[in-house]
Order: structure tokens, then C-alpha cells, then sequence
């Protein structure tokens, strides 16, 4: 039997009408970075509506948990996390429990039926009726919304900032994804491609600029094919265009982007890169596999060839331009011979930095229909390990060939390690740590490196 919680946030909002915080939301959030946008625009959804956003989960009254399904463990790391809040809910009857995001699409009803402790379902185009679903779930009632949507962009939502720094800022330009690879969830539990009014995105980016942040890292599963047409001047606004607009809001702004798609990516947004000084010299563009034949299958839409075609580009057009990439071990039928083109490409390209990952079969996608998940655990890891291996080796050689040079660095924050250091990012994306001399977090400083791991650089102001 479920209690009758609306009173409960009734009287909540009486007291906060007294001159208290409202009901307090507590969001924790999962996935990537798309999501860390998407609970910022939840966070002002619910402001909006006298909801107060709570650092801990214990005196929240409502949990939001924004989830991920991209592969099986991202949704047993969620499940886990689920006890945590059920443990607490048993101890708080009136604590509404609420999944969000894209497990909430992939599952919709059956999460309700099978997490009995959840109050609320809501994938992640149904934000703007999470107030609603909250007072249904407060008076009992099971609330979902799953409905996803051609339009929603939320372009006129600012985000409220939820991360530590205020330094640097994630802006969503588009949603769902249109590109059906065979392996990947995001378009059944995202949606359809759809770009946002580039009038607002530069609106919120000025706003960031007025709060005083430095970077805005600008969002969509797949960039390169963000495209508004603006009727009221009879043009159409590309990725390069955008690209622009948002440089040219400031000099002082650092301006990053993910993720690129490797058939998409077009010499003009190179160029954009290299005649903008605060456009950051690194693009990540994820080839999955080195092996034509497992491209195939995986429906990239690219070949090997192709791909390196686009790296030339990038070598030509920005020389000192970082690059990085995500890869699969182990997809349906892959060979020994297949792996190995992955690794022969990665030497190739020697890559800054990657996110490498073994394949999990996800439910509904062209893969699990079609193709056998038949690489044995075993293999997919030894080759998961060999990929990373490889990395490690070639992110330490990218970052030898930095000693000695000097960078202007972002400074983000104070080290984890010393609180006589602080960190930062170069252009790169590199993170380089560095005594904090009279600097602090959101100044600009040049800094040389004189050593590294293959995960960091260390320097010093000069
Ligand atoms: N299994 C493993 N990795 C996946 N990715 C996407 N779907 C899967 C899957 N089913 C990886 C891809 C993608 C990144 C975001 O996650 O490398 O680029
Ligand atoms: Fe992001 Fe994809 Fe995970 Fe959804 S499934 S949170 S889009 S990584």
C-alpha cells in the first residue's frame, strides 16, 4: 500500500512558502555526458517548480537517478545503486524514487513491475512533465511517461549547474541519433536526430559567460550532422556554422565539442577549427574497429580507408590537433586477423587518448536480432586487454613528446593528490598538473611540462 505523499510535498511546500528551502531533490547521474546535460535540465525543471536541489540523498524527498543502457554493466551498476535507495526508503516512507533517462526508455512499465520500490519512469524526452509525474507518484499513483519526441530540444530551458566547477559547462545542441550502428542502444532509448534553435544555444552560452565560465563543451551523439534551418534569414545553419557563432561569443571562451562521426565529419568544420584560437585543438572521433569487415557489420558506414582518409585531414588541417577514439572488442564475429587491423589502425593513428570497451549485446538492436554475440568472454577480454595495453603505450608516447613545450592551461581546480597543486586542460584536452603559484581555478596560465605518465603531464607555471 502506498501512502498518500502528495500531502506530505503539500505540507513541504507550505513550509517552503514560510521561508525554507522547498522539497528537496537529490539527482545522481549516470552515463554520459548527454545525461550530465539532461539532469541539468532537470534540475531547472524542477527549481522552476519550488523543488531545491539537495547534495545528499539522505534529506532529499525525491531521488532522481539518471540512467545509462549503453552496455549491460551501466544497467547493473544502476540496479545496485537502486538497493542503496530502497534500503533508505524503507526507512522514509514518503521518499519518492524516480529512474530517468535511458534505461527508463529502454524498459518503461517493466522497471515499475520489476524494481517495486520505484515510484516514477521517465525517459528522456518527458522532462518537462516530471513536476506532474512527482505529484501522481506523491498520491500513490504509478507515474510514467516514455514518449519520445521529434521536437523536444528543451532550447528554451537554462540549465541549472550542477557540476563542482564553474569553469566549465556542457551545452546540448541536438538530441536523439538517426545513425542505427548494430550495436548501440542510444537510438531506441533516445529517439530521433533533432537539432536545436542555434539562438539559444549562443543565449545560453553568453549567460555562462556572464556567470564567469571559461568552456562550454558543446553536445550531441553525433555533431557533425546538426543542421537549423533558419527561416526568418533563408539559411541553413551547419555544424560549422554553429561552431563559429559560439567561438565568436568570446575570445576568452574555450569552446570543445563531442562526438564527431567519422562519415560525417567535413573539412569545413576543420577549418573552423583552425581559424578560431579558442576552438580546442581535439577531436574525438570513434572508429570502433580497424577491420572493414567488422565496420560493415557494425553498419558505420565508413571503411578503414575512409577513416584514414579523415585523419590526413585532420593532420593537414590542424597539425597540432589531439585525437581520441572509442573501441569495441570483441563484435560479432570477429576474427583474430579482424582485431588486429584495430590494433595496426591505433599504431597508425596513435591516438592521445581512447574509451575502450568489450561488446555487450543489447536488446532490440540490429546486432542482438541478426548477428551471433559469439566472441567467448574470454577473447573479447585478452583483446579488450590488449587494446588498452596498447593505448596506455601510445598515450605515454604522446605525452613524452610534450616535455619541454608550453601550454595555456585551464585551471579547473586543486589536485587531488596535493592541495598545493592544481590541474587543468590544455587545448588537447590533456590534464596537466602544476604547483599553484598564485593561480586559481578559471585563470588562464601558461605552463611547460617537464614529466608524465601516460595519464597526466606535470609542470610548472612559466
Ligand atoms: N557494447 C560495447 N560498447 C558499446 N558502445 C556503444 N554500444 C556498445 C555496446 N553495445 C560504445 C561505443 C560508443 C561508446 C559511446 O560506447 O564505442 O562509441
Ligand atoms: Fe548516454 Fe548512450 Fe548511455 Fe544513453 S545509453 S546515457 S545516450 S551513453
Amino acid at each position: 500500500m502506498k501512502t498518500n505523499k502528495l500531502e506530505n510535498l503539500d505540507k513541504l511546500r507550505i513550509v517552503s512558502k514560510a521561508g525554507e528551502n522547498g522539497p528537496k531533490l537529490y539527482i545522481e547521474t549516470y552515463g554520459c555526458q548527454m545525461n550530465v546535460a539532461d539532469s541539468e535540465v532537470v534540475a531547472a525543471i524542477m527549481t522552476n517548480k519550488g523543488y531545491s536541489i539537495s547534495e545528499n540523498m539522505e534529506d532529499a524527498n525525491i531521488i532522481l537517478v539518471n540512467t545509462c543502457s549503453i552496455r549491460e554493466n551501466a544497467e547493473q551498476k544502476v540496479r545496485q545503486r537502486l538497493n542503496d535507495y530502497k534500503k533508505h526508503k524503507k526507512k522514509d516512507k514518503d521518499l519518492l524514487i524516480g529512474v530517468i533517462g535511458c534505461m527508463a526508455e529502454r524498459l518503461k512499465t517493466k522497471l515499475l513491475e520489476e524494481e517495486k520500490l520505484v515510484d516514477m519512469v521517465v525517459g528522456p524526452d518527458a522532462y518537462r512533465d516530471l513536476p506532474k509525474l512527482v505529484e501522481e507518484a506523491g498520491s500513490g499513483q504509478q507515474a510514467i511517461n516514455v514518449l519520445l519526441s521529434r521536437e523536444e530540444t528543451y532550447a528554451d530551458i537554462n540549465p541549472v549547474r550542477l557540476g563542482k566547477n564553474n569553469v566549465s559547462a556542457f551545452v546540448s545542441i541536438m538530441r536523439g541519433c538517426d545513425k542505427m550502428c548494430a550495436y548501440c542502444v542510444v537510438p531506441f532509448t533516445r529517439g530521433r536526430e533533432r537539432s536545436r534553435d542555434p539562438y539559444t544555444i549562443v543565449r545560453e552560452v553568453n549567460d555562462l559567460i556572464a556567470k564567469g565560465y571559461k568552456e562550454v563543451t558543446l553536445l550531441g551523439q553525433n555533431v557533425d550532422s546538426y543542421i537549423w534551418k533558419d527561416e526568418e534569414n533563408n539559411q541553413a545553419i551547419n555544424f560549422a556554422g554553429l561552431l563559429e557563432m559560439v567561438a565568436k561569443t568570446s575570445s576568452n571562451l574555450r569552446v570543445r565539442y563531442s562526438t564527431s562521426h567519422p562519415k560525417d565529419m567535413t573539412d569545413e568544420v576543420l577549418y573552423t577549427m583552425a581559424k578560431y584560437d579558442n576552438i580546442c585543438k581535439n577531436i574525438h572521433l570513434p572508429v570502433q574497429s580497424g577491420n572493414n569487415r567488422v565496420l560493415e557489420n557494425m553498419h558505420r558506414g565508413y571503411t578503414r580507408e575512409w577513416y584514414m582518409d579523415r585523419i590526413r585531414a585532420i593532420r593537414k588541417i590542424l597539425p597540432n590537433c589531439a585525437l581520441s577514439s572509442d573501441f569495441i572488442a570483441g563484435f560479432c564475429d570477429e576474427t583474430e586477423e579482424e582485431h588486429k587491423e584495430t590494433l595496426s589502425l591505433m599504431k597508425w593513428v596513435e591516438y592521445d587518448f581512447a574509451y575502450m570497451f568489450k561488446y555487450s549485446e543489447r536488446p532490440n538492436t540490429f546486432a542482438h536480432r541478426k548477428l551471433k554475440d559469439n566472441v567467448p568472454e574470454e577473447i573479447k577480454t585478452r583483446r579488450l586487454t590488449e587494446i588498452i595495453d596498447l593505448q596506455n603505450k601510445l598515450s605515454l608516447k604522446s605525452n613524452k613528446k610534450d616535455i619541454g613545450k608550453t601550454f595555456e592551461v585551464l585551471v579547473e581546480g586543486v589536485s587531488k593528490k596535493s592541495n598545493e597543486r592544481l590541474f587543468g586542460r590544455n587545448s588537447q584536452n590533456k590534464v596537466i598538473v602544476f604547483d599553484k603559484g598564485k593561480a586559481k581555478t578559471g585563470d588562464y596560465v601558461n605552463v611547460k611540462v617537464l614529466e608524465c605518465t601516460s595519464a597526466t603531464l606535470k609542470g610548472s607555471i612559466v
